[in-house]
């Protein structure tokens, strides 16, 4: 069994499971039934869930044990089960009482003790008691994807039954029911106001998804955002891995005429805070 390095400040690890936490395609299949799907029958109320265990191979690697993460668009709390399995704390943040209701529910069937989850917009993370409490160690974080829902009118979205008018809320301070430009300009705005409750050498982890080109657009917005984010003072971008989705599945878009992408992955972007 090797022995963690004494020089290693980041995390638990040690050098074969730093390795293998470089992969950068995670493929892991994730249960959505059972035990080992964390809830995932209440979680499933919200429209894009998260494995909690994917999320707690980020909190592995980005912290070390009794960690604390930051989730400003937490949904139904993925990022706040994959703390509780590391023993690591977590502050979540979501614009939904009805998702904050649903983690609570998760929490009580898992027996789990809830992290804290503040019901607000997190363009005003830096007025809430729990954000100002203590500095963290990791902003891990899945925000809305710039209308991704409302345009993903998708074979998986029409099978579950969902509107594809109302991604996550209907609020106007959702930020996934802002344009293109919108969503960037705002996601911006968060990350910067978060940075101060950040500790210096913290990791900001977000995921993304890119929409399909249009004439006007390539609409890589992965791309798109470490470009907005290029110039937010002390922030650099330190590169990305690809998440996977296993439980995605595949259509015959563009059959028999063109080629449009199935989009089974996900964008795992990476910046840290130099100040
Ligand atoms: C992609 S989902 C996150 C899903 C989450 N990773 C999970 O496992 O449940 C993005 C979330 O951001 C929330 N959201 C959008 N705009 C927000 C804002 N201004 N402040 C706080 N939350 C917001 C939405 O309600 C939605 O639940």
């Amino acid at each position: 069994m090797a022995d963690r390095d004494p020089r290693n400040r980041l995390n638990d690890l040690t050098g074969p499971e730093w390795i293998y936490a470089l992969r950068s395609v995670i493929a892991t299949r994730y249960p959505t039934s059972g035990a080992e799907s964390y809830a995932h029958h209440l979680r499933r109320r919200h429209p894009s869930p998260k494995p909690p265990q994917l999320l707690a191979e980020l909190v592995r690697f980005f912290t070390r044990s009794g960690g604390h993460v930051l989730d400003p668009f937490v949904g139904v709390g993925g990022t706040l089960l994959a703390c509780a399995m590391e023993e690591r704390s977590a502050v979540g943040i979501d614009l939904s009482a009805e998702y904050a209701d649903c983690y609570a529910e998760v929490c009580r069937e898992l027996k789990l003790t809830p992290q804290p989850f503040v019901v607000g917009d997190s363009r005003n993370l830096s007025s809430y008691a729990e954000v100002q409490a203590k500095p963290f160690d990791l902003i891990l974080t899945d925000p809305p994807y710039a209308q991704m829902q409302a345009k993903a009118k998708t074979g998986e979205h029409k099978k579950r039954g969902r509107s594809a008018a109302t991604p996550f809320t209907a609020s106007e301070s959702d930020l996934g029911n802002l344009d293109y430009r919108g969503f960037l300009r705002e996601l911006r705005l968060v990350l910067t106001s978060a940075l101060p409750f950040l500790k210096p050498k913290g990791h900001v982890v977000l995921f993304t998804k890119d929409l399909q080109p249009t004439a006007d657009h390539h609409n890589m917005l992965h791309a798109d955002i470490v470009q907005e984010l290029r110039d937010v003072p002390h922030l650099a971008f330190r590169g990305y891995r690809i998440w996977h989705d296993q439980s995605q599945n595949l259509y015959p878009f563009g059959y028999p005429f063109a080629f449009v992408s199935n989009q089974v992955h996900q964008f795992i972007l990476i910046f840290r805070y130099e100040p």
